[in-house]
């Protein structure tokens, strides 16, 4: 494979950091340390510094490969201001004994089925992606290097299982990025940044920056993961052959691709930047956002984004299919969590970018996305929909809904939270128990997959007037693939309302879920949950213990554990910090 070698590797790092301290000089900015040093809790300062750069140990470096489109000046992480978000978190009242007492016992029920299913990975699929739950086999569907070891780093330690975090972290340390390591063909970059990538920066994170070794693996993947950018226009190709991008030739973004796949790494690469002084992530997320700020007003639904959208151009307007849900999810989500991780003093234009398109987005979705659907007891519930539109006065609704979409009504209350609108807040509330709702209501306790409703003519007058006929209109997709969000939208209800009731609604979910699921090895997604003892099968997603089995951890841990004034969840439930 033909390379450029050290020195054009050297020529860039060097080029990189003079441009660095040109674009950083411009500003006085204080405390500016030479090297990188952490401190707690802040782990890394506010950049800039010296970027760092992980060890030379022979390991295959992505920043050795030549790039065929340079970026001429990087943009930098604005300075932030001492001005402080408003709380999200509740204020918990000191609890009673007895409520202590259920609450760890519920705890202690959720780490012994985590610890189930991780010692059944590191018995039978330890370094593959996945555990096959009913045969004890193992998968390899993303990349190859272990996604549930990486997913789950940060997990081991907020369940404090540190020897078992030990053993996972030395697998890790022998993870080589090198593209001949990975699966042959085509790899889908938004699983790996959000699987991969959130994964090692939540756990470096939560060492309070002390575990080095987290940081040099996340950026020697932050490495590959920015190469996948290298096209005309910086623009990613969000499906990638790591193969083909090392030897050398041009790359191209797609002209179908999909939005959340496009606008996912915000988070991530913030975060990253955040923790390197190093700005080439920031850099490539903010090309991003300023292409969705510069093409929101032009969509056939303004504040929207269609789902399907040309990345090379990169042309966000002709589509006219809009969701919060699948393929559109987290670049909607986020637009409020990277303003709260870049905690946008106002006078940050940058912040500012990702909070107006939130603005603009969430009520955009209020007045097209959601509905109340008619259900026997008349619940006041909201659902998260797609919509057809050419044009805001021709938007149709399907009414259907999905599992996936159920992390809407979280990110409704974390940005009502954010922006202090209270309406956000309890349009989340309403959207939470659209889905605890429908879990509660269905033949088995657990949400099928995907679904049709009936929709109330209006949010104010809602009759129920079908008899004892069912309130779906139709499954159309029975399977329920352990999927967290439901329980994610709970979680941060039950973190910002501080209504228990909602520690209860988790409970029953759990119970739901764990009933039907378990098998010898550990939990296995259902085939189809509107029937009686559903069927399983053999798959047994990363999400189930980084996301599912974390978020119910953390409803019935102590308030403070992860707090959501500290941290901002990435959309795997990787936790990162907040600088303060
Ligand atoms: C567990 O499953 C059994 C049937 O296998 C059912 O009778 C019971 O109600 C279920 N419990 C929960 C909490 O779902």
């Amino acid at each position: 494979m033909p390379r450029f070698g050290r020195r054009w590797g050297s020529l860039l790092v060097v080029t990189t950091i003079v441009l660095f301290f040109i674009v950083s000089h411009k500003k006085v900015v204080p405390n500016v340390p030479t090297q990188f040093t952490t401190t707690t809790p802040i782990c890394a300062p506010p950049p800039p510094w010296q970027p760092y750069e992980p060890p030379k140990n022979g390991a295959f470096s992505w920043r050795d490969v030549p790039v065929n489109y340079p970026v001429e000046s990087l943009e930098r992480i604005p300075f932030l201001g001492a001005d402080p978000m408003p709380r999200v978190q509740y204020s918990f009242p000191r609890p009673s004994s007895r409520s202590e007492a259920i609450r760890k016992e519920r705890q202690a029920a959720v780490k012994k089925t985590f610890q189930k299913a991780w010692n059944s990975y590191a018995a039978h699929a330890w370094r593959k992606d996945e555990l096959a739950p009913i045969s004890g086999g193992s998968k390899n569907t993303f990349g190859g290097w272990g996604a549930t070891l990486v997913d789950n780093l940060d997990t081991l330690l907020i369940m404090e299982m540190h020897e078992e975090f030990e053993h996972a972290i030395e697998a890790v340390m022998d993870i080589d990025f090198s593209p001949e390591s990975a699966t042959k063909g085509i790899i889908n970059m938004f699983e790996i940044t959000i699987r991969y990538l959130g994964g090692l920066i939540a756990a470096y994170d939560l060492t309070e920056c002390k575990d080095q070794r987290l940081l040099e693996m996340a950026v020697r993947l932050g490495d590959m993961i920015y190469t996948s950018y290298d096209t005309p226009n910086r623009m990613p190709i969000t499906r990638w052959s790591p193969r083909k991008a090392a030897s050398g030739k041009k790359q191209f973004a797609a002209d179908n691709g999909i939005l959340a796949e496009m606008s996912s790494s915000s988070l991530e690469f913030t975060r990253l930047s955040q923790l390197t002084g190093d700005m080439r992530w920031y850099d490539a997320s903010s090309r991003i956002i300023k292409q969705m700020e510069d093409q929101v007003s032009k969509t056939k639904l303004e504040g929207l984004w269609p789902v399907g959208i040309d990345v090379a151009a990169p042309n966000l307007t002709p589509g006219s299919t809009f969701t919060f849900g699948s393929m559109a999810d987290s670049a909607y989500e986020y637009l409020g969590k990277t303003y709260q991780l870049l905690r946008a003093a106002s006078s940050t234009s940058m912040g500012n970018r990702y909070r107006n398109l939130y603005d603009m987005a969430m009520e955009a979705g209020i007045k097209h996305l959601l509905f109340r659907p008619k259900v026997p007891d008349n619940a006041d519930i909201l659902v998260a929909t797609t919509v057809k539109a050419n044009s805001p006065s021709s938007a149709q609704r399907d009414n259907s809904g999905e599992h996936l979409a159920c992390f809407v009504g979280g990110m409704y209350a974390l940005g009502g939270r954010l922006t202090s609108n209270e309406k956000h807040v309890e349009i989340g509330r309403k959207l939470t128990d659209g889905c605890i709702w429908l879990y509660k209501n269905s033949p088995n306790g657990i949400m099928p997959e995907k679904f049709t409703l009936f929709s109330c003519p209006s949010p104010t007058d809602c009759e129920w007037d079908r008899g004892d006929k069912d309130f779906y209109i139709g499954v159309n997709d029975k399977r329920y693939l352990l999927r967290p969000e439901a329980i994610e939208s709970v979680f941060y209800l039950y973190r910002i309302t501080g209504d228990p009731s909602l520690q209860e609604a988790a409970w029953d979910m759990f119970q739901a879920i764990t009933n039907y699921t378990t098998t010898e090895y550990a939990n296995a997604a259902l085939k189809d949950v509107m029937k009686e003892d559903p069927p399983k099968e053999d798959s047994m997603e990363s999400f189930w213990m980084a996301e599912t089995l974390k978020y119910f951890y953390l409803i019935f841990s102590e308030p403070e554990l992860i707090s959501l004034d500290d941290f901002v969840f990435n959309t795997e439930a990787h936790p990162f910090r907040i600088p303060k």
